[in-house]
């Protein structure tokens, strides 16, 4: 894909300064999934007031994955380390995925770690009726061995019980698709089963349920984070044809952000997956959050 393509394709998500609101941009999202706006918070502070605007609640990681920006508790880095990330959706093998995913650029690299997006709704339009039968025909099933310490963080933050309307664990406990197993005291085991076609929050179009591509769980890069095994409900793997498929339309619907400082991007995170180019230069800051917006509350 040329520079000229990729330019011409985000410039369809632009939103301009005048016209953000916090309907213009949920407005945009249900359209189109994406949402970029150029330059916009060149200071941190216009960043969380646009996010405020949006957001019920925020969720973030305990994982030392992510570096955490001072004063702002709902704001993180972007995972740090410098190794290319394959498309994904965040959180997307949880079932307490938040449908907001929102950057800012603090930082603009002078080359290199382009952040990577993808409409998947495009790209289950691409794939061969054989590959969607399967996919309509199964659902994801995702295996986690956590460290007990994470749902007890997760269990005492009083932001998502407030959300969640009570314990947040109990909530968790009670779903049919998902099972905690916390018999034992280090270590909690987790099953979540998702449909592996599902809609998006925001426009209700078809989309990929959840992650696909184990390279997230596995290509890490030396940093601290937890493997999630991903297979169907059946406990048979994703057949490799499907998978191919998916990665080469992924490829045909890749879009590049080249990120400029003040750049503040929100994305359908039940729809647009992300991912990031090789991060070449070490200047590079993106702020991220996760976001269960006023709309859904
Ligand atoms: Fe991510």
């Amino acid at each position: 894909m040329t520079e000229q393509t990729v330019n011409t394709k985000l410039a369809d998500y632009y939103l301009t300064r005048s016209e953000i609101t916090a309907t213009t941009i949920l407005d945009q999202l249900a359209v189109n999934g994406l949402v970029i706006i150029p330059k916009y918070a060149v200071e941190q502070e216009s960043f969380s007031t646009l996010l405020d605007s949006l957001a019920t609640c925020y969720l973030d990681s305990p994982l030392g994955d992510r570096a955490r920006i001072t004063g702002e508790q709902n704001v993180q880095s972007v995972s740090i380390g410098k190794h290319p990330i394959d498309f994904h959706f965040e959180w997307g093998n949880l079932p307490f995925r938040p449908e907001l995913l929102t950057f800012c650029c603090v930082e603009p690299p002078v080359q290199g770690g382009e952040t990577i997006l993808c409409d998947s709704n495009q790209v289950l339009h691409s794939l061969s009726s054989r590959s969607m039968k399967v996919l309509e025909n199964n659902s994801l099933k995702y295996t986690d061995t956590l460290p007990s310490w994470i749902i007890d963080y997760y269990a005492n933050k009083e932001n998502l019980q407030r959300y969640f309307h009570g314990d947040f664990l109990k909530y968790l406990k009670s779903m049919d698709n998902y099972h905690i197993d916390d018999s034992n005291e280090d270590f909690i085991k987790t099953e979540y089963v998702t449909s592996a076609i599902n809609t998006s929050h925001f426009s209700s179009l078809p989309v990929i349920g959840g992650n696909v591509l184990s390279s997230i769980y596995s290509d890490k890069g030396g940093q601290d984070s937890y493997a999630s095994r991903i297979q169907f409900a059946d406990n048979s793997i994703i057949p490799q044809f499907v998978l191919d498929e998916i990665k080469v339309a992924m490829d045909k619907h890749k879009l590049e952000v080249s990120w400029q400082k003040g750049d503040v991007v929100f994305i359908d995170n039940t729809r647009f997956l992300h991912g990031r180019n090789k991060i070449e230069d070490a200047k590079r800051s993106i702020l991220l959050a996760s976001v269960y917006t006023k709309a859904s509350a």
